[in-house]
């Protein structure tokens, strides 16, 4: 027994005892270099539209890029994950792989205006199909093999027009070792693939299919996206992505799946990067609206939580905000907010 008459314990709270002890003990901080902003380009000129259930989301059209850049830069942040808007929309996707498509003017506009930009491209049909679906149809199948093709011109014309990374969400089994492949016949040996190797099929992804105006005309995505019930499947699909060449892999969304998120970083020594996708965004902005929760608490606690689970990279359209809040008040968690305001 001790004085107080207790059998002994253990005293936790010595070390959260003050904000300077609290950032000793602190085991994740977040950074800009965890960032990558994901950005709709779309096509015309002049375009800032903000996406209706994105607030602070826009597409915007390749003439604004490099303004957009040299914000992104400004603010610490290093890389973008682009997605296109077509003009055209066909059976096959053609304007996805076309070398004046938006992405690939895009892509160009951004290493005119800064070379050493780092530019990720989703590789995917569903915006530039007709019907919004992921590939090639067969009445209402989506066929795996026939897609293939399609996924490897697409991200072969990104890395000619000079991605420095491509990223296939469309969830086809193979498709990472035919981009592989496609990308080092054409001379891209040194082109990373960042593969959405686990993607679930998710109903957070509701308003990127607005922004991005790829909603599936019929049916859904569930016969090549993840059933959200399954963890072990998603190691099976990163380990087949690695073995066939992916550089880093993707789990999405991120807040429902930090499970997946952990159990990869267990097993896997590549780059992990979590999807924080339009979904959980939106959740936070409509909850501020109301003024019904901290926004910038659940922010930083919600990027904090994704880094603790294991990945080191985290996809956000919040991105720009949490970045401008670590360097105005240089807050490394939500804890030192108090301190700042
Ligand atoms: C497919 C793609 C999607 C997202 C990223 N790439 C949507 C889908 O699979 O329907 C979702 C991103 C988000 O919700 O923020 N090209």
């Amino acid at each position: 027994m001790t004085d107080n008459g207790y059998p002994p314990f253990r005293r936790y709270r010595r070390m959260r005892h003050s904000e300077g002890l609290r950032r000793l003990a602190r085991e994740t901080v977040i950074a800009p270099d965890d960032f990558i902003y994901p950005l709709f380009v779309t096509f015309g000129t002049g375009v800032r539209r903000e996406v209706p259930s994105m607030p602070g989301v826009f597409q915007i059209s390749v003439d604004q890029l490099p303004r957009e850049v040299s914000e992104l830069r400004q603010l610490g942040i290093g890389a973008i994950l682009l997605f296109g808007i077509p003009e055209e929309k066909d059976e096959l996707g053609s304007s996805g792989y076309a070398e004046d498509g938006v992405i690939q003017q895009a892509i160009r506009a951004i290493k005119q205006a800064d070379q050493n930009f780092v530019v990720i491209t989703d590789v995917c049909n569903c915006e530039y199909t007709s019907h919004g679906h992921c590939g090639v149809l067969h009445g209402e199948e989506i066929l795996n093999d026939e897609t293939l093709p399609l996924l490897v011109r697409a991200a072969v014309s990104h890395a000619a027009a000079g991605a420095d990374v491509v990223a296939p969400s469309d969830m086809m089994d193979g498709r990472v070792g035919a981009i592989r492949h496609g990308l080092d016949e054409t001379g891209f040996i040194n082109t990373p693939i960042l593969s959405y190797a686990a993607k679930y099929a998710s109903a957070f992804y509701g308003p990127f299919r607005d922004a991005a105006e790829s909603v599936p005309a019929f049916g859904n995505r569930r016969s090549h996206q993840m059933d959200p019930a399954n963890r072990r499947e998603a190691f099976m699909e990163i380990e087949t992505d690695i073995q066939e060449g992916a550089d880093g892999v993707i789990v999405k969304p991120a807040m429902t799946y930090l499970d997946v998120v952990s159990g990869a970083r267990e097993r896997f020594d590549v780059p992990i990067a979590a999807y924080n996708v339009s979904g959980e965004y939106a959740m936070i902005k409509a909850a501020a609206r109301n003024g019904w929760i901290d926004e910038q608490r659940v922010i930083l606690e919600t990027m904090t939580s994704i880094k603790r689970a294991g990945a080191n990279l985290i996809i956000s359209y919040h991105a720009k905000e949490v970045v401008a809040w670590l360097r105005d008040s240089r807050v490394a968690s939500e804890d030192m907010l108090e301190r700042v305001k």
